[in-house]
Formats: structure tokens, sequence, C-alpha cells
């Protein structure tokens, strides 16, 4: 990360040490069916107004120099719901790019999409791929979108490669041990998250980053996705940096 891309106003109004706050946050964006139906709105469009908040909070995370940012956007259980819905969180995450992507670049925002590619169409591939490919080389915040996600199938992907790399003679046995597994998962290359946060309430995980959560820090906000804003975020960070952090060890 450039030192150039954080903002001293932001972490002044942040009220936290640098060192304290977290290189890595991911979270789970909860709520905006439930944001939508207090309002007497469609589920789409609490989806919509989800959407509408990512910009600022990936600005937000720049400013105060957090390093990839983790956004659970579409699970591989999601392919459970309605098939509208899921044809319009498809359409969402399009938009998005279409309307984020050159200011991403500008900002100098690597995207990274987790997930699998498996019953996503094309078009929607596309998208994705260029994006990723547009920004590849960008040194800033990586911001990493699970989409198709599941950790469980995470771990199915990374054990399957590892076991070729066995039956082939590439590893041995013996040399799988934590760090060749990380380096099997989607976001190989990537520190762990230091911090979770899920909005609206629920406190699960939702086969999310499961292996990697390993010593996240896990913040649960009432707050439904769609009002989350960069005062609420900033509340969840300050909450977090009051943690002791121990390992397992005595800190
Ligand atoms: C959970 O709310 C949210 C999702 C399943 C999708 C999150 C998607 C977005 C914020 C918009 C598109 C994303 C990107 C990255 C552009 P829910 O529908 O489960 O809410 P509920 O529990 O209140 O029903």
């Amino acid at each position: 990360m450039k030192p150039s891309v954080i903002s001293k106003a932001a972490i002044e109004r942040l009220g936290v040490k640098s060192e304290l706050i977290p290189k890595h946050i991911a979270i789970i964006m909860d709520g905006n069916g439930r944001w939508a139906k207090a309002r007497g709105k469609k589920r789409t469009d609490g989806h919509r107004a989800g959407m509408e908040r990512i910009h600022d909070i990936v600005k937000a995370s720049q400013d105060i120099g957090v390093e990839h940012l983790t956004l659970y956007a579409f699970s591989c259980e999601n392919w459970k719901r309605p098939k509208l819905e899921v044809q319009a969180l498809f359409s969402l995450l399009v938009e998005y790019f279409h309307k984020e992507i050159d200011e991403l670049n500008r900002n100098g925002v690597c995207i990274r999409i987790i997930g699998q590619n498996d019953n996503i169409p094309d078009n929607i591939l596309r998208v994705l791929r260029h994006a990723e490919d547009l920004t590849k080389d960008n040194p800033n915040l990586t911001l990493n979108i699970a989409f198709n996600y599941g950790s469980r199938q995470e771990m199915v992907h990374a054990v399957r490669n590892m076991a070729n790399e066995v039956a082939m003679g590439a590893i041995g046995v013996d040399e799988i041990d934590e760090a060749m597994i990380s380096s099997h998962l989607y976001t190989a290359g990537q520190p762990d998250p230091d911090l979770l946060i899920r909005t609206s309430g629920e406190q699960r995980l939702s086969n999310y980053l499961l292996y990697q959560l390993a010593y996240a820090e896990f913040v649960f906000l009432d707050e439904h996705w769609p009002d989350f804003t960069v005062d609420v975020y900033y509340k969840a960070i300050r909450q977090y940096a009051q943690r002791s952090r121990r390992f397992g060890g005595l800190g």
C-alpha cells in the first residue's frame, strides 16, 4: 500500500492508532432483505441499496490503510434463492463493476474474485475476468469479492489440488503444512483477516473463510448492510482495536 493513499484526516476521524488498524477486514454484508421489507420495498431494492454502500466502504478502507478487504457477495448456498433474486444479484455485480471499475483502477485497487466458476453465465464471467485483469498489478487495496463462494467447497478444491500434486510427485505428503494449505486456498498469498464484521444481528459464519478466520476478531452489528455507513464501519474497527489478541498465547 502506497503511504500516499492513506488520509491523516480519516485516521484522526477513526481515532485508532495506525498499528491497531486491521490489515485485512472480511465482511458479511447481511440484512438487505430485512432492510427492504421494513420499508415496504422489494428484496432486490435492498440488494441495490447494499451495492450502493460498497463504494464508500472501499474508499474508507483505503483512506485508513486497510490492505485487504473481502466482501461476501454470493455464496454457493445462495443458489437456493428464487431465480429472479439470483439474477438480480448477478446483474448488480455487473452494474457495480461497470460503474466503479475506472475509479477502482485509478485508485490502485486490485480486484480478486474468489469462488467457483461453475454455473456462472459467460457474460458475467467476462466482466469479472476483465476487472481482475485490468487491476492485477495495482499496488494498493486488494478487494476480494467472494462470489459463488463457499469455504468448504474452497477446502475441497485445495485438497484435490494438493492430492494431484502429490500424485504427480510435485510435492511430498510431508510438505503439506498450514502454509501449504493457505497457498492452495482462493486467498493464496494474502494474510488472514484480522477482523470479521457481520451486519444485521446474525451471529454465524455461513461457510465464509472458515480456515482463514481461525484467529480473527468477530464484530457483529445490528445495522443492516444498506445502513452500513463509514461511521458504522469505524465503530466496528474501534471495537476491534480494543480487543486483546493473544493468538493462544498470553499476550
Ligand atoms: C445478504 O442479505 C446479502 C446477500 C446475500 C448479497 C449481498 C449483495 C450485495 C450487497 C449487492 C451486490 C454485491 C456486490 C459486491 C456488487 P440477505 O438478502 O440475506 O438479507 P436478509 O437476511 O435480511 O434477507
